[in-house]
């Protein structure tokens, strides 16, 4: 099964670039621009990575964050997250960025910006993977603030294919973002939104119902609405779903108790993602293998949660068809025993 999987040509669509820096990297670079971190080493950070909720996450995560700073930092981020996951044989991937984790330590737009792209147009010509870049409002910080960043997007409007929502849900419901939301619909914007992770399912209703969107990341919540879930189902919404996540910040008890499976059997899009894979603990292969071992999930289930992220993906009818025919063959392959 491991073989099956390392070999399932594979689409991530929910992963935030902030969440793949390795405690490695985050030394190097505060060594490299002269930071002071609160750890003596690798091991201590590893330690560090004991989650409770999401708030305890978060606040480990936006600190490890202060370590970028210049253009090339992002450019090694990028290029390290796509360079693993070309490997893991993950063919196209839909990237979430925070601008105000960056821009409130005054890093300007351009300087993320053109290192994330710089590393995703690379990594398209030497590795052959594509990627489109989202960028995510904090939901910690005011709708006022979301506007103000959707205007700096503004000069880089046709480097970033979509927005989204993400950060501490709790007594943060989607409907306080409806007019940055609108904007960024009238502006071309593809919409998404976190919701439902830790959130009611309410969160999720408003997703859909205000906000509009066409994708839910996380939304595992929405079991506890049937109407919800018959909603999800007939409108054919995905969800992005990052079970090795969910374990770390104590959304289910473990991998036995999470409930994709039960979700792909009512007829949800969902598909498997690694959110923040140098906190949880791994990465696209990882996170298929552990909810393959705790759900018992046959080759056919996991080659249908590929092909609900091809079909949840922001790709042309083209690429769509050529991805499909690609894993349509992989299957067919080790079905027959070849
Ligand atoms: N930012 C990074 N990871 C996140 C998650 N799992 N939920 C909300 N915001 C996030
Ligand atoms: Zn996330």
């Amino acid at each position: 099964m491991k073989k099956f999987i390392d070999n399932l040509p594979k689409i991530e669509l929910h992963l935030h670039i902030e969440g793949t820096l390795e405690p490695e990297m985050l030394f190097d670079l505060a060594q490299r621009n002269h930071i002071q971190l609160p750890y003596q080493s690798i091991q201590e950070v590893r330690d560090a990575y004991h989650f409770t909720n999401l708030q305890s996450f978060l606040d480990i995560y936006y600190q490890g964050a202060n370590v970028l700073q210049t253009e090339q930092d992002f450019y090694d981020l990028m290029w390290a997250y796509l360079e693993k996951v070309s490997s893991q044989n993950v063919r196209h991937a839909e990237i979430f960025f925070d601008p105000q984790t960056h821009t409130h330590r005054g890093i300007p737009f351009e300087v993320f910006l053109n290192g994330l792209v710089r590393a995703k147009e690379g990594a398209r010509q030497k590795l052959g993977i594509s990627s489109e870049l989202i960028l995510c409002f904090l939901r910690h910080l005011s709708p006022e603030d979301a506007l103000k960043t959707l205007d700096q997007a503004r000069p880089f409007r046709e480097k970033i294919f979509g927005v989204g929502l993400d950060s501490s849900e709790m007594g943060r419901p989607p409907s306080l973002f409806k007019e940055v939301f609108d904007r960024a619909r009238d502006q071309g914007y593809r919409v998404v939104a976190h919701a439902g992770e830790e959130g009611p399912a309410e969160y999720v209703w408003e997703a859909v119902e205000l906000l509009d969107v066409k994708r839910i990341d996380h939304g595992v919540r929405s079991i506890d609405d049937p109407k919800l879930i018959e909603y999800l189902v007939e409108k054919q919404i995905p969800l992005t779903v990052c079970p090795l996540s969910n374990i770390k910040l104590c959304v289910f008890e473990d991998m036995t108790h999470h409930n994709i499976k039960q979700l792909l059997d009512l007829g949800v899009c969902v598909t498997i993602n690694s959110d923040d894979p140098a906190y949880f603990g791994g990465y696209m292969n990882e996170n298929f293998y552990a909810t393959q071992v705790g759900l018992n999930l046959s080759k056919a289930d996991l080659y249908k949660i590929s092909r609900n992220a091809i079909q949840a993906a922001f790709l042309n009818g083209d690429r769509k068809q050529a991805l499909n025919a690609e894993l349509d063959a992989y299957y067919r392959d080790q079905e027959s025993g070849n």
